[in-house]
């Protein structure tokens, strides 16, 4: 029998739990033509979530289009991609496709081929050499529209991972976007990110070209009584007996943490799988077991940070959670110097996405690697002796912000 518990890629239908409410409003929202912000650290189900309600707008006959900017490191590919994922699925043929190109873009003669796996390939690279990545952009920029025109029918248009527009001259592709945007009547946005200093400087600062361009909607850990019955509802069907005091156990452990939850269930069903039910220390052994997975990520995580990084992580590990991060009990207490130093800490490791904080504490956004620190860094002590702080090399701003994905 297959792990019914899936992470690290896209989870739907049956393996979606709950979000209904997050489903209703989203669909509301987008069919009446408002532009939404859908934002959350990495592994919240962002993707999950609009991949769920684009399918439920498919059926209702509206075009969807979803534009994954991960990856995405040139405008040339910027250009690539609208095309590629707007115009290649509406159209379907080679003929097609090109017929729809020439009767809007006639000045531009994008490469158009058939990939040996019968799938259409597009490519404006040429283009874009010739006559500029911007001018090209522009363009395009149009498709969604000229579609929605063409086909008669309104179109919703995701831009996933929409920070990393900050990687490829970021303010003048939002000048174009947004400039291009504003003109498209049969199209509705959503664009999601995960970097919240990114997103919010994007959408949340007056002289940006995105300033309350969208409406913000932000997700969070799935409820605890929905996350609850979903948990049960896979053991049974695979059957497996669990007790729903383990279940609690899961969730005060991973606080509805889409990811987590699903990683920490997924471990935990392994080791029940051979008895078909899950016994008392089998939750333990799971953590454990992914603690030695990550074992190596996190000693290089830890390995990188400064000193006064690693001592506000232990001191983080230690509390859970902290509301006053610059209070002078806390700054005392696990020897962080000043206050100024905390700063500078956090915003360090906020920007690394390492630690997170919702409107009441800071916290480490990883919980695996949370209980590590606290497994392995077992006291203000051992900080100072361990590994020396190794420089990182010089990397790439692209780099940096991949640094921690795991
Ligand atoms: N509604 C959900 N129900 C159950 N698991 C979920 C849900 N949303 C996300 N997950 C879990 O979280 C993981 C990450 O989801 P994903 O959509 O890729 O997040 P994001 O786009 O925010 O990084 C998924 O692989 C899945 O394990
Ligand atoms: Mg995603």
């Amino acid at each position: 029998m297959t792990n019914p518990f899936k992470y690290g890629r896209i989870v739907t239908g049956e393996d979606f739990a709950d979000r209904e409410k997050e489903i209703e409003q989203l669909l509301k929202d987008l069919k009446s033509g408002q532009n939404i912000l859908l934002y959350s650290p990495r592994r919240y189900g962002k993707t999950s979530l609009i991949i769920n309600v684009l399918n439920v707008l498919l059926k209702e006959k509206i075009i969807t289009v979803f534009i994954d900017l991960y990856g995405c490191i040139s405008i040339s590919d910027l250009v690539d991609k609208i095309i590629e994922e707007t115009v290649i699925p509406a159209q379907g043929t080679v003929q097609k496709v090109a017929d729809f190109l020439k009767g809007w873009i006639s000045n531009l003669r994008p490469e158009i081929a058939l990939n040996p796996d019968g799938s259409i390939g597009i490519s404006l690279k040429k283009e874009v050499q010739a006559l500029g990545a911007e001018k090209v952009l522009s363009q395009i920029l149009d498709a969604p529209q000229k579609l929605a025109e063409t086909k008669k029918r309104p179109m919703i248009v995701v831009f996933d991972e929409f920070q990393e527009i900050s990687n490829m001259d970021g303010l003048n592709i939002e000048k174009t976007m947004r400039s291009r945007f504003q003109n498209h009547k049969n199209v509705t946005y959503l664009f999601a990110g995960s970097r919240k200093h990114l997103i919010d400087e994007i959408f949340g600062q007056e002289k940006r070209p995105f300033y309350k361009f969208a409406k913000p909607f932000p997700i969070e850990n799935i409820p605890r009584r929905d996350f609850a019955k979903f948990i049960h509802r896979k053991f049974k069907e695979t059957k497996i007996l669990i007790d729903p005091k383990t279940i609690e156990l899961i969730l005060d452990f991973t606080k509805g943490h889409p990811y987590f939850t699903q990683e920490l269930c997924h471990e935990i069903w392994n080791i029940a799988s051979e008895t078909n039910e899950v016994k008392a220390a089998d939750f333990a052994e799971a953590i454990k077991t992914i603690l030695y997975q990550h074992g190596d990520y996190f000693t290089r995580v830890w390995d990188y940070l400064a000193l006064s990084q690693r001592k506000l992580i232990f001191a983080l590990a230690q509390e859970n959670k902290v509301i006053s991060v610059y209070s002078t009990v806390f700054i005392e207490k696990y020897d962080l110097t000043s206050a100024s130093h905390v700063e500078k800490a956090i915003d360090y490791l906020e920007k690394e996405g390492i630690i997170e904080h919702d409107a009441e504490a800071y916290y480490i956004g990883d919980i695996f690697l949370n209980e590590w620190v606290k497994d392995k860094i077992c006291s203000s002590n051992a900080l100072n002796k361990a590994s020396p702080v190794k420089r990182r090399p010089r990397s790439t701003k692209k780099q940096k912000l991949r640094r921690h994905s795991r």
